[in-house]
């Protein structure tokens, strides 16, 4: 049931979410609380959600889902009212960032814009990622079904992630995969996801290896000029300052 004792819950978690804000937005510094509270999209989705969570679990109808509809429509993002939220979570700018209905997310956690934390199909029950106390998640990632990022981890902008991060771990790319264990890259057998054999790359090699040797065939047997060999090289990734730059 809703009561005095609700309302200073969700009082206390927005009172973290606004010092989550000036801790970790470098935009926040010298910025007073009621200032965001006022302008910070973040905040306000959240502000929104601890209410509509609060309703939505005293089986309040049709309230909790307009007001994440409001909320929505006026940050860009979309919580389900059902999504459970720890304490002290900041979302950086906000837009595009939508957390589905079975969602849970630990304590000190950050989202940049266009997180998704979302559903892979039509499954119901529990279909949304788990993220653990004191994770980041980079713009524009894509975590997808019921994986649990460990406390700790951080998830590269634009990563797409579809299976469970270790704690303290980063993992980037599509999929995602780690880049970093506790602050180390990893070592052994099969961690090294950028330098992989190009199957294709080594067949056109061997194609091209045959028609040279058979080009050399002709070309003694009708007495002309040898041609020059044919060179498959793989694709190299581009070296030099970064194209993201600026
Ligand atoms: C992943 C991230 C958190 C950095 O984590 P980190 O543990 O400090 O790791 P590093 O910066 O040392 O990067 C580790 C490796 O991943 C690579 N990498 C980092 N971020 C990446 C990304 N988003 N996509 C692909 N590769 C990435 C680095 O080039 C580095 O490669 P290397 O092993 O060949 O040197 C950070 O790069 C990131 O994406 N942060 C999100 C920031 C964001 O979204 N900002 C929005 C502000 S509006």
């Amino acid at each position: 049931m809703l009561g005095i004792g609700t309302v200073a819950r969700v009082a206390k978690e927005l009172r973290r979410d606004v010092v989550a804000a000036r801790d970790r937005d470098p935009a926040a510094r010298g910025v007073g609380p009621v200032e965001i509270l006022a302008t910070w999209p973040g905040i306000q989705a959240l502000l929104s959600h601890r209410v509509a969570h609060a309703l939505h679990g005293a089986g309040v109808p049709l309230l909790p889902r307009s007001i994440a509809l409001v909320s929505r429509a006026l940050t860009g993002i979309e919580i389900h009212p059902a999504a459970r939220i720890g304490e002290g979570l900041f979302i950086d700018h906000g837009s595009g960032v939508v957390i589905g209905e079975t969602a849970e997310i630990g304590d000190d956690v950050t989202l940049y814009q266009g997180v998704t934390l979302g559903g892979t199909g039509f499954a119901t029950g529990k279909r949304h990622p788990t993220i653990q106390d004191n994770v980041t998640i980079g713009s524009g990632a894509k975590l997808l079904g019921p994986i649990t990022v460990g406390h700790g981890a951080k998830v590269g902008a634009n990563s797409v992630v579809v299976t469970d991060v270790p704690p303290n771990t980063t993992v980037v790319g599509n999929p995602g995969h780690p880049v970093r264990v506790e602050g180390r890259r990893p070592e052994g057998p099969d961690t090294d996801w950028i330098h992989l054999p190009d199957p294709i790359a080594e067949a056109l090699q061997g194609l091209a290896s045959r028609i040279e040797e058979l080009e050399r065939t002709v070309a003694e047997l009708s007495g002309e000029e040898t041609p020059v060999a044919t060179q498959v090289r793989p694709l190299k990734r581009a070296t030099g300052p970064s194209p993201a730059g600026g």
